[in-house]
């Protein structure tokens, strides 16, 4: 399959003391339904219909849909990824890469395209003005806990990319973010996780280069 091969490629730079029980989600508060809802694409897009029913079923998620301005606990959109690595047989930290490209390539740019595009003409612009983004995604959804980034030690092709969140679990999720942001400009990007909240950090910090 096209899709899960593509997610080991980029498993080759994973730290080889990786281990999917050191990954701890945390319980926070809400989340708006559109993370949700691009959970749903995701699974339904790659792997049919029939998969998200049985995501859904073992995630014990009652609603048949989600609406995008609506807010769902936290704890759904956990549930709802733990669900997916289960029934599609994969690694969680792969859910949670081809979601954050999923989140850039088809919720960014297809439903959000001008937004997406107004955050730079290329990658190494649109990261260094990354930590501004979530302030004009305010306007449209106003009551979010938005993820924060710093970026620093920005070289011709490189920086180092730092999140800070007050959720905990979504590593990956941003490691698949910069891919998919790397596929939205055409670069070959290679992200390696230097500092972890995991090993004890107060925030992950991500070596980028392209
Ligand atoms: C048009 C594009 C985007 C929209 C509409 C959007 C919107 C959102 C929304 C609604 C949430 C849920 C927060 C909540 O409900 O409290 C969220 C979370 C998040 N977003 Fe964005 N976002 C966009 C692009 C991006 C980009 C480009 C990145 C990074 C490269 C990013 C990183 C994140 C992260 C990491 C979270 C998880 C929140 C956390 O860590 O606490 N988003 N975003």
């Amino acid at each position: 399959m096209k899709f899960v091969k593509r997610q080991k490629d980029l498993c080759y730079f994973f730290p080889k003391s990786f281990n999917l029980k050191n990954i701890k989600f945390q319980k926070l508060k809400i989340m708006y339904g559109i993370v949700n809802k691009a959970i749903q694409g995701l699974v339904k897009e790659n792997f049919g219909e029939d998969a998200w029913e049985k995501v859904k079923l073992k995630s014990g998620v009652a609603h048949n849909s989600f609406l995008s301005n609506e807010s769902y606990p936290d704890e759904e959109t956990f549930k709802l990824a733990g669900a997916a690595s289960e029934v599609l047989n994969l690694p969680l930290e792969q859910v949670l890469i081809a979601f954050g490209e999923y989140w850039v390539l088809k919720t960014g740019l297809e439903h959000y395209g001008s937004l997406m595009r107004s955050g730079g003409d290329n990658l190494k612009e649109f990261l260094v003005n990354l930590p501004n983004f979530h302030s004009r995604v305010m306007l449209i959804y106003r009551n979010i806990t938005p993820p924060e980034f710093r970026i620093s030690d920005i070289e011709n092709n490189s920086l180092q990319f730092h999140y800070y969140s007050q959720r905990q679990g979504l590593k990956y999720f941003v490691y698949g973010l910069i891919q998919g942001l790397g596929k939205m400009y055409k670069v070959s990007v290679k992200t390696t996780i230097i500092k972890s909240r995991e090993d004890g950090y107060d925030h992950d910090i991500f070596f980028v280069s392209w």
